[in-house]
């Protein structure tokens, strides 16, 4: 080996060296402003190992894999003497901004104590291995799942029944209030949508998924964001054109979920014939017809739960205030409950219904 290959291979090395322990040190310090930032709310939650990380998933084995997204992957486990059962959500360990969205989701997620939000229960921080969020195990499958996700017309695969339609809007109306103005700030979900509403073994509607979840200074009181974050087809119009955030771009979506949950249809299907590719767009026309409008509307394998019609109609009519364009226009979520459960005549309709379903559905 000639002398100038030597000096060469020891600069590369020692440059490696000294960007490696650099590398370290900021790992540490990331790590160590991490754990300032949960301090306050650290001590509720349980603090995990990663070798109980590991045993409670069998090694995140892929037989537990619940839902895989880009950043993230959730598996089910067991853990604690009682063999409790968890979600562990597992955040991309090479994405540079993950110790932000972690520190994000720990923080509001364990702020919330709903019975319609699954709950925290604790996480795991490791250096090399990157950060785990630990939920409670909810048990009867995703709505999405529950809608979308069988086959239609097969034998022992019956349709989500309209009671347990129900129960999801208004558990889910109750969850969107408690966030908006339940808690000490208001919180925007920012994702509400079918994969991110669980169903417990009684068919209790629980919100999940604080990955994109936001605080804002309160309800009504919108902020601009930079970077739109959420799932195509369920992204308010003030939100998509101009990064608009408040507690009404979680009502619009909590809309789409309503016509989901009437008409059975995803938000988006490509496949439909044009002009029925879009829900939101599709349906807006038969919405301004309320209870009229079931003929046209109801999924049609609950024709026979046209008992319910008083239920379906005060559904369609929510959805139709929730998918309103202008946010003004759009109710807060508790005039939305009020109109799902038929608890009184919304303000809306006794004064500007006209206007508001006319310039706007
Ligand atoms: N607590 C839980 N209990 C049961 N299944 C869960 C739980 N949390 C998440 N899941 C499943 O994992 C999927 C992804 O979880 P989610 O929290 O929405 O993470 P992501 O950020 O990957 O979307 C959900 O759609 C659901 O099917
Ligand atoms: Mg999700």
């Amino acid at each position: 080996m000639s002398s100038s290959t030597a000096a060469t291979v020891l600069m590369v090395n020692l440059d490696n060296g000294v960007s490696e322990s650099l590398a370290r040190e900021m790992k540490w310090r990331r790590i160590e402003s991490l754990e300032r930032s949960i301090s306050p709310v650290a001590q509720s939650l349980i603090r995990f190992s990663y070798g109980e990380i590991l045993y409670a998933t069998h090694n995140f084995s892929e037989g537990r894999v619940l839902g895989r997204v880009a950043l993230s992957c959730v598996f089910r486990g067991r853990v604690g003497i009682l063999r409790t059962a968890v979600a562990i959500k597992r955040l991309d360990k090479e994405d540079k901004e993950s110790s932000k969205a972690f520190c994000r989701e720990l923080m509001i997620a364990s702020s919330l104590h709903s019975p319609n939000v699954v709950p925290l229960v604790g996480f795991c921080i490791h250096p090399e291995e990157g950060f785990f969020l630990v939920y409670k195990y909810v048990s009867g499958g995703s709505l999405e799942r529950h809608l979308h996700g069988r086959k239609k017309g097969v034998k022992g695969c019956s349709p989500l029944p309209w009671s347990v339609r129900y129960k999801v809007a208004i558990g889910i109306a109750e969850a969107v209030a408690y966030l908006h103005n339940g808690t000490e700030r208001c919180v925007a979900h920012r994702d509400i949508k079918p994969s991110n509403i669980l169903l417990s073994s009684k068919k209790i509607p629980k919100l999940c998924d604080f990955g994109l979840a936001t605080w804002t200074s309160a309800p009504s009181v919108p902020f601009l964001c930079k970077t739109v974050k959420g799932t195509f087809g369920y992204l308010a119009p003030e939100y998509f054109q101009h990064g608009k955030v408040s507690d009404k771009t979680d009502v619009y979506a909590f809309g789409v979920v309503l016509l989901e949950l009437i008409i059975g249809r995803k938000p988006i299907e490509t496949k439909r014939p044009p002009g029925e590719e879009n829900l939101v767009l599709w349906a807006k026309p038969f919405l301004q017809k309320g209870k009229g409008a079931i003929e046209e509307l109801l999924d049609p394998q609950l024709k026979c739960s046209l008992r319910f019609s008083n239920q379906i109609g005060r559904l369609i009519e929510a959805a139709a205030a929730c998918v309103s364009n202008e946010e003004s226009r759009r109710p807060g979520i508790n005039e939305i409950i009020a109109i799902l459960k038929g608890e009184e005549e919304p303000v809306y309709s006794k004064t500007k219904k006209t206007s508001f379903l006319g310039m706007d559905v």
